[in-house]
């Protein structure tokens, strides 16, 4: 029987690119507006990859924070799992690319594709991989370049989601004495993958001139139904935590960033104030596997996350998917 022992968050890393796409500037490639906007989602500007940047690139400028902020080197790496839907390429792993930019001689590594519930998942893996005593130093990637499969002849989606990388290193809670891990889920509601989709470019539409013809590579969402699930689970797993742990013990909720309607709408019904939540939408829209990474490591800088208080992420998606993290700070 493996040994099981306390796992916490060493180091945390973010990066965003510095390109900025504003509402104003939507308005003059689709038919939309910034009240609109703004109104439905909260969101004002997001962030756009440079041409030459890949997904990769953006998380290793992460992972390089994170890293740094552990106290540890690239060498000292065992596994990266890299959470994202918008790899390098449909294979290898960007998590390949992400360990040989970072000079991560000794360390494997693997992708995790659950959209925007990929962080939280990939977290779990790789906490319940250190908790088991079979590796002492993971890093989880949450990355995405979304522009690169959003159009932005749809006004539907192309104002709701941007770019940018987030990361964290997991290690035993005894070398870091910070974030310990204290448990999470990882669920699905099968049948529903047709409502947040790219629906070209595997097995079930290869990619071909005729898929580009039809855009099937873009984005697809419906949006009023995916806005319903979202308010449902979120509202569901932050009860939850509260039942298990009490109210007294909740610090801060980072949940993915998905839309400021959804999380206020969601802490209505839970009937707690928006202050437990950390929020960033209006910056950089919805960064799907990176939104949650990037939000902890903006919330840790921001000075939220309480000493012995609770750090919950619950996160939502594309499949649809849904999950969450604890961890007490
Ligand atoms: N600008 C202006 N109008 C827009 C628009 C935009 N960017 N996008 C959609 N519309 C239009 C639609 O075409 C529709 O027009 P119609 O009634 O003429 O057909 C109308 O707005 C829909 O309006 P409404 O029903 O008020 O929208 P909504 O309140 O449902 O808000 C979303 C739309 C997309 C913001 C909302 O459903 C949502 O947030 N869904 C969740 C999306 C999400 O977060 N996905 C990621 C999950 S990980």
């Amino acid at each position: 029987m493996a040994e099981v022992r306390p796992v916490g968050i060493a180091g945390l890393g973010r990066y965003v690119p510095d390109r900025i796409l504003t509402n104003q500037d939507l308005e003059k490639i689709v038919d939309t507006s910034d009240e609109w906007i703004v109104q439905r989602t909260g969101i004002r500007e997001r962030r756009i990859a440079a041409d030459d940047q890949v997904t990769s690139s953006l998380a290793v400028l992460a992972a390089q924070q994170a890293l740094e902020h552990a106290g540890i080197t690239a060498e000292e790496l065992q596994l990266i799992i890299c959470a994202t839907v918008t790899g390098d390429q449909p294979f290898p792993a960007t998590a390949c690319r992400i360990g040989c930019d970072l000079g991560a001689k000794n360390a494997g590594g693997f992708d995790v594709s659950a959209a925007c519930v990929g962080f939280v998942h990939a977290s779990q893996v790789a906490t319940n991989l250190v908790a088991s005593g079979a590796y002492d130093r993971v890093l989880v990637c949450g990355a995405e370049i979304l522009s690169r499969i959003l159009d932005y002849e749809d006004r539907n989606t192309c104002v709701l989601f941007g770019d940018g990388s987030g990361a964290a290193v997991f290690t035993p809670h005894d070398d870091c004495q910070q974030g310990e891990y204290l448990g999470g889920s990882m669920s699905m509601e099968g049948g529903a993958e047709g409502i947040l989709s790219q629906p070209a470019g595997g097995s079930r539409h290869p990619a071909s001139a005729d898929s580009v013809a039809q855009r099937l590579h873009f984005m697809k969402m419906g949006g009023t139904r995916v806005f319903r699930f979202a308010v449902r689970v979120f509202a569901k797993l932050v009860r939850d935590v509260i039942d298990q742990y009490g109210i007294d013990q909740l610090g801060c909720i980072i949940p993915h960033q998905v839309n400021q309607r959804i999380i206020e709408t969601a802490m209505e019904q839970i009937g707690l104030s928006m202050d437990y939540v950390f929020c960033n939408i209006h910056r950089y829209g919805n960064t799907s596997a990176a939104s949650v990474p990037i939000a902890l490591r903006e919330a840790y800088e921001a000075g939220r996350l309480e000493k012995g208080k609770l750090v919950v992420m619950p996160a939502f998606g594309a499949g649809m998917s849904w999950g969450h993290t604890i961890f007490r700070w």
